[in-house]
């Protein structure tokens, strides 16, 4: 039996990398007085399908759906933010307090073609900020995306950044766009030609060589701003300058989720391929409105971990050095195996990494093993160590070996390691 496409298994060797960078961001996210959401891992279709868009790639085709035995139509999460603002509509939360901050890491699913970068389960590290249409709050939205990619080691990235105006700005220049697309129809990409009538932003970051080559002279939604939503953008660069943050400005970012206004940005890693985007975001100000909730302004990032993990696998090796435990105890005779157990207890209680046998092997295969997997110490009890009341504990860098009181086993092991 193979696991199904697009998925991967995470063994330890990997898994400790993934729960330190997931650490690192949680920290990132604390320093910026975000809180952990979670969120179930279904919700019913229709929280993805409006919220996100009917039009989108994600809704039209990417959905893993199903019907439950109750009859009602679910499906597995492909994104957060929808379910987030679910959680916060259905709880009210806007009615207890002004602004909410959130982070949330966990799997998603998109029925998507796998390759480098893209996966059919993936996971994310993101934040939403609920209740702020300030461009202080995209400022600060970007500001702990990119802390989130420092403190997990990541430097070489570069920040893209575009704006989609307000809705009236966006509608004057979505019908200028069609009128565009009409005319170099011809030339545009299948796909292209799909999205033009009921999506005409989308094809705007088309990947496809016909659709950029048709597209260079098409108008740019810049010069279709107005002044609101002109100083709205200003303001957000303004503060990304003040705090030494370099920026791309991308006019024809537009992202393939439907709900953004104004500010959307992406993080591009410069050692990913074709499926580059660490992360990605933006303001989105009407979803509440999904939930039949009152509207609020919102604004948020994700970042794809596997990208993340897979440019850290490039970057930064020792990451990926396994977990080793600090000390494997051995017990020499039947009789020794009790007293082993209870060193066992008491030294894991004391927050160090303990083995015990459990193959019933010799102490020269142990010893080996030992050696194999560089654990440090290794605590042996044998007959007269019993009676005694002591341990013999070996040094496994240098080889040296001495007798030790039982009360004293955590702290000269701990003085063995440190050395
Ligand atoms: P998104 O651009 O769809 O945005 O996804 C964000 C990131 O998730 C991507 O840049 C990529 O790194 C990763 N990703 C997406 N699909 C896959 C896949 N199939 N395999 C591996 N990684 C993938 C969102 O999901 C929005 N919810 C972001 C957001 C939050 N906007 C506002 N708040």
């Amino acid at each position: 039996m193979q696991s199904p496409r697009g998925t991967k298994d995470i063994f330890p060797l990997q898994s400790k990398a993934w729960r330190e960078t997931e650490q690192k961001m949680a920290d990132a996210a604390r320093n910026f007085g975000y809180g952990e959401i979670r969120i179930p891992i279904f919700e019913h279709t229709s929280v993805f399908a409006r919220a996100i868009g009917e039009e989108t790639d994600i809704v039209g085709k990417e959905m893993y759906t199903f019907v439950d035995r109750g009859g009602d139509s679910m499906t597995l999460r492909p994104e957060f933010t929808a379910g987030v603002i679910r959680a916060a509509s259905q709880h009210s939360i806007l009615g207890q307090s002004p602004l909410h901050r959130f982070w949330y890491c966990g799997p998603l699913f998109r029925y998507e073609r796998p390759q480098k970068g893209r996966f059919r389960q993936f996971h994310q590290f993101g934040a939403e900020c609920i209740g702020a249409a300030s461009p202080e709050s995209d400022a600060e939205i970007i500001l702990l995306a990119r802390q989130c990619l420092v403190a997990a080691g990541i430097n070489d990235f570069r920040l893209q950044i575009n704006t989609l105006g307000n809705s009236e700005s966006r509608a004057a220049y979505r019908a200028r766009l069609s009128e565009f697309l009409q005319s170099v129809a011809e030339q545009l990409s299948e796909d292209s030609r799909r999205r033009m009538e009921k999506n005409p932003l989308r094809v705007l970051d088309s990947k496809d060589e016909r659709d950029r080559v048709a597209l260079v002279n098409a108008p740019s939604l810049t010069d279709f701003l107005d002044s609101e939503s002109k100083i709205h953008f200003e303001r957000v660069l303004n503060l990304l300058e003040s705090q030494g943050i370099p920026y791309e400005i991308h006019s024809r970012l537009v992202r393939g989720l439907d709900y953004y206004s104004h500010t959307v940005f992406e993080f591009i890693g410069n050692s990913l391929g074709s499926q580059d985007a660490l992360g990605g975001g933006g303001r989105y100000n009407n979803m509440f409105e999904y939930f039949g909730a009152k509207s609020a302004p919102c604004v948020g990032f994700s970042l794809g971990m596997e990208r993340v993990m897979l440019t850290l696998e490039q970057q930064n090796p020792a990451l990926y050095s396994p977990e080793t435990p600090d000390v494997s105890l051995i017990a020499l005779g039947e009789e020794s195996v009790n007293t082993v157990w209870k060193y066992a207890a008491f030294l894991r209680a004391e927050g160090l990494s303990v083995i015990t046998d459990v193959l019933g092997r010799s102490m020269k295969s142990l010893m080996k093993e030992a050696d194999k997997f560089s654990i440090p110490v290794v605590l042996i009890v044998g007959e007269n160590e019993l009676a005694a009341g002591t341990v013999i504990l070996r040094d496994m860098r240098n080889g040296g070996q001495r007798e030790c009181p039982s009360e004293e086993i955590a702290s000269a092991i701990r003085e063995i390691i440190i050395k």
